[in-house]
């Protein structure tokens, strides 16, 4: 089951400032800064009650983040849901017919358990489902 929207991931150049720029918006300072190397991403989170934004820059040019700024520029690159099932709803979003990028869910940032599903199947909205890692 999807229970919340999680969080909302950007696509910055430039994490710092970026992070000076929502920290004067947010009026909140970072609460988090994690690099997911596997990913080539460096990550820092906001939170604003309910509402979580994670922003994301590239480590590195073959970084989806780096082909996402070259094609896109800046912006929002994903939505992230809450759920209480990865495997679960991993199963029942391919069994609706959608592509998901990684059918086994991957350690992402945060402490989570993430999957992707390909935004072609999506109205071109990167899609992820995350699952608190529980340990
Ligand atoms: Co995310």
């Amino acid at each position: 089951m999807l229970t919340n929207v999680e969080h909302i991931g950007i696509a910055v150049r430039d994490i710092a400032a970026s992070n000076d720029l929502f920290t004067k918006l947010l009026n909140v300072a970072p609460y988090k800064a994690e690099v997911v190397a596997a990913e080539g991403v460096m990550t820092s989170f906001f939170r604003v009650n309910q509402t979580k934004i994670e922003l994301l820059e590239a480590t590195s040019p073959d970084s989806p983040i780096a082909k996402f700024l070259e094609k896109k520029g800046e912006g929002i690159h994903h939505i992230a849901f809450e759920v209480d099932d990865i495997e679960g709803e991993i199963e029942r979003l391919k069994n609706e017919g959608f592509t998901v990028l990684n059918e086994v869910p991957k350690r992402g940032a945060d402490n989570k358990l993430v999957c992707f599903l390909h935004p072609k199947g999506t109205n071109g909205v990167l899609i992820e489902l995350c699952q608190e890692i529980k340990e």
